[in-house]
């Protein structure tokens, strides 16, 4: 029988007795937690419940209280800023730590002197990649949804051959929701989709189609513009993101899978070096009919004795 812990339900703080007054004034009215009924069976004991969308602060009434000076509740919080004026100006002392990589952070001490950490992530500046000096990949932000849809809705039919997606592509609003979910997928660390850029124009995408972190694996997947084809772009482009996720993201396997009848794109991972592992029958259905799909797959060892550098020079 296995189990899995798979989260934290909530965080239980000790206070002095009758001091609930003095609870909600700091947890809901400076720190803005909403306050919520205690079970029928647990109300006489004293303390004070709080939550917040994905929070349950408990402070239970403790005989002999004494403050937690160095055990302490991490709060994520929007904002962080705005929250430590507050405090400042309710005279909370701030004090600050060691500056940690990702993230903004002050402690306070609640009215009773338990210790709490309030955290900020820091928004992590979207990578980008140079390809060659007219070509560059980013990840691309709500203001491209327009563009985007257009090339994706001019090369519509030709895209159809190979991806199922393009039907729920039919405005700008279908681009910026991938768009968003592209910006959600990379601030979850679960890899990035970003677009082809030549010059500025979008004439392409290619993303992680998320990551494992526990297998060490991620898959890629990409497009491109009819009339863009032929150049080497994607295979660049592909090396690039492959570089990425074996060097920043210590990733052992990149897989990668295509149609068998889909050749261009087959000639990608062969370029670069990937295995053809085996092929799934009827994997992918393309609007009246399946595909088998070839699974292509590169390990880091093979890129580290340099399967991927291949014939061809940069584009
Ligand atoms: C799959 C797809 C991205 C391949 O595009 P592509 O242009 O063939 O791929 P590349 O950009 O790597 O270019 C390789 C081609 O450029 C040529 N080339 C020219 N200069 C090159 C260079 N410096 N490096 C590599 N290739 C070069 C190659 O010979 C090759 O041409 P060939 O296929 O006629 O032999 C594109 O066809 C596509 O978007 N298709 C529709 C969507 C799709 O199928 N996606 C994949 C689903 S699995």
């Amino acid at each position: 029988m296995t189990f899995h812990i798979h989260g934290l339900d909530h965080v239980q703080l000790a206070m002095p007795p009758g001091q609930e007054a003095t609870a909600r004034e700091f947890y809901s009215g400076l720190l803005g937690l909403t306050e919520i009924a205690k079970p029928e069976s647990l109300a006489q004991r004293g303390g004070v419940w709080f939550e917040s969308i994905a929070l349950k602060l408990h402070l239970g009434v403790e005989g002999d209280f004494r403050p937690a000076l160095k055990a302490h509740p991490a709060l994520l919080v929007n904002n962080l800023r705005a929250l430590t004026m507050r405090l400042q100006q309710a005279g909370v002392a701030i004090q600050t730590d060691t500056p940690l990589a990702g993230i903004d952070r002050i402690h306070v001490a609640d009215p009773f002197g338990n210790r709490i950490e309030l955290v900020e992530p820091t928004p992590q500046p979207l990578p980008e990649f140079r390809i060659n000096d007219r070509h560059r990949l980013r990840i691309p932000t709500a203001r491209d949804a327009d563009e985007l849809f257009r090339t994706v809705d001019a090369n519509r039919t030709y895209l159809m051959q190979w991806l199922p997606w393009l039907p729920a592509v039919t405005g700008p609003a279908d681009s910026r929701r991938t768009i968003e979910a592209g910006l959600r997928q990379f601030a979850n660390h679960q890899g990035f989709h970003a677009v082809i850029c030549l010059d500025e124009q979008i004439i392409g995408s290619i993303g992680f189609h998320g990551i494992d972190w526990n297998n060490r694996f991620t898959s890629i997947g990409y497009w491109l513009a009819e009339s863009d084809q032929g150049r080497g772009l994607m295979t660049a482009s592909c090396r690039a993101l492959i570089e990425h996720a074996f060097t920043a993201w210590n990733m052992n396997r990149i897989a990668i899978r295509c149609a068998t009848g889909n050749r261009h794109s087959q000639a990608i991972p062969e370029r670069l070096g990937f295995t053809r592992e085996d092929v799934q029958r009827e994997a992918e259905w393309l609007y009246d009919h399946f595909v088998d799909l070839i699974n292509y797959a590169l390990l880091r060892r093979d890129w580290t004795n340099g399967a991927t550098r291949e014939s061809h020079s940069s584009v």
